[in-house]
């Protein structure tokens, strides 16, 4: 996987698949500190204990569809390959943390990727049922993206008409741009 934002994809997903309504992701960027970090908070349905101790194992997975379960794997390595760290955290019935954090300057750092188009391709498969809140922030300054105050200010447009998800990616580019990131 070449971009963090396809990591980040791959773990809302498992928090789409564990029911959740209300998913958090935040990216803070400090270059003083050169560190990068990421996380994603969902509010579904969480792991046990056991389960949270198996499943940076590759060959576990709840999938019925497959025998092994790739996506926090994959995001542990990309931590380790940049000397970060990766951590998750989940409680039954209330939900799920995942972080990890990057060595920003680490020449094995994968870059960002386009957070416009991943959160964009996700309000557009589940805006309508899943709370998605993007906050980035770089050195400073950032912003954060809330589907439930965006769908309050389209009244009774549908956050998933293609000229409205347009207009929210670019919106998004806009706000990135503004605060140094670049896509
Ligand atoms: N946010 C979450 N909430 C509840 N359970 C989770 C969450 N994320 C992961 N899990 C559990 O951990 C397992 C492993 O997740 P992982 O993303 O590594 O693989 P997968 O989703 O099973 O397969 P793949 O990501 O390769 O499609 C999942 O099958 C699921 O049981
Ligand atoms: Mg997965």
């Amino acid at each position: 996987m070449q971009d963090l934002s396809l990591h980040i994809l791959d773990i809302v997903e498992n928090s789409i698949e564990a029911g959740a309504k209300k998913i958090k992701i935040i990216i803070n960027e400090n270059t003083k500190k050169n560190i990068l970090t990421l996380q994603i908070k969902d509010n579904g349905k969480g792991m046990s204990k056991k389960t949270l101790t198996k499943v940076l194992d590759p060959f576990y997975t709840t999938k019925k569809t497959r025998r092994v379960g790739l996506g926090l794997s994959m995001l542990a390595q990309a931590t380790k390959e940049a000397e970060g760290k990766f951590a998750i955290k989940s409680k039954i019935g209330k939900g799920t943390t995942v972080a990890a954090t990057f060595v920003y300057s680490h020449i094995d750092r994968k870059p960002i990727g386009n957070m416009a188009e991943t959160i964009i391709g996700l309000v557009a498969a589940r805006g309508l049922d899943v709370v998605f809140i993007y906050t980035h922030n770089k050195n400073g300054n950032g912003f954060t993206f809330d589907t439930r105050y965006i769908k309050k200010e389209l009244n009774n447009i549908s956050i998933t008409h293609p000229d409205v998800l347009n207009y929210l990616k670019k919106e998004i580019q806009k706000q990135l741009k503004s605060i140094g990131v670049s896509t």
